[in-house]
């Protein structure tokens, strides 16, 4: 089983990105922010953990996040693979990762801090399945979601002061993890401050 990272700041585009590169590589999206999303709203007692960490914008512990990617990863559709999106986040969480599956790339969306704040705070998605849209950079058709269930859906951590909680956060906790990966020889820097297709492409040329 061998697998890709999608990596980069809060607000990057990796969520965006990961619907248009599961549709060209057929690899199942793995969103550990979408899993933990879920947990909340389920009350179970993974997202009663995990509540407060998302809110201040801080990380959910390692172990809490592996243990969940342990038991997602032994679902049917990742036999062949996933591709992670927002995990790992934090060393440990790669060194428990590279027990689990072989990375073979790791997309690093590159965007830097001081357009993070506009993209998060416009941020809003459709609850029918998922879409991710903005309100000036990718808003939806007037006529709703092409999946013809729209409901518009915005996230409880995307307002200006945890954003910048989760850019600290992003900053002294995860980037450490691009040298970790360019020393495997495995990572590709991409510029996402560009066109939602332009990086597309660029994304799907890495891949090949
Ligand atoms: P998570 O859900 O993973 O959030 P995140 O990493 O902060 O990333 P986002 O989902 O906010 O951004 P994105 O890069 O997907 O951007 P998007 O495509 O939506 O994590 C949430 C929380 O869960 C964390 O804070 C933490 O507490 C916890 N957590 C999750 N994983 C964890 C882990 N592994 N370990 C510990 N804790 C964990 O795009 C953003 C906006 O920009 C959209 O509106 C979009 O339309 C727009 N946009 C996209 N591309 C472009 C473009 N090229 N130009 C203009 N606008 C664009």
């Amino acid at each position: 089983m061998s697998s890709i990272v999608l990596f980069g700041p809060p607000g990057a585009g990796k969520g965006t990105q990961a619907a248009r590169i599961m549709e060209a590589t057929g690899l199942p999206q793995v969103s550990t922010g979408d899993m933990l999303r879920a947990a909340v709203k389920a009350n179970t007692a993974t997202g009663i953990e995990a509540k407060g960490y998302m809110d201040a914008g801080n990380l959910v512990p390692d172990e809490v996040i592996i243990n969940l990617i342990k038991d997602r990863i032994l679902e049917d559709d990742a036999v062949n693979g996933v591709m992670f999106d927002g995990f790992p986040r934090t060393i440990p969480q790669a060194e428990a990762l590279s027990l689990i599956t072989t990375v073979t790339h790791v997309i690093a969306i590159e965007v830097p801090d001081e357009k993070i704040v506009d993209r998060i705070c416009g941020r809003y998605s459709c609850s029918g399945c998922g879409m991710v849209y903005h309100d000036t950079f990718n808003p939806v058709d007037s006529s709703g979601c092409e999946c013809g269930n729209w409901q518009e859906k915005r996230r409880a951590d995307d307002n200006a002061e945890t954003v910048q909680s989760r850019l600290d956060t992003y900053h002294q906790q995860t980037s450490p993890l691009a040298d970790w990966y360019m020393e495997k020889g495995i990572f590709h820097p991409i510029d996402g401050d560009r066109a939602i297709d332009e990086i597309t492409g660029d994304i799907l040329i890495a891949l090949e």
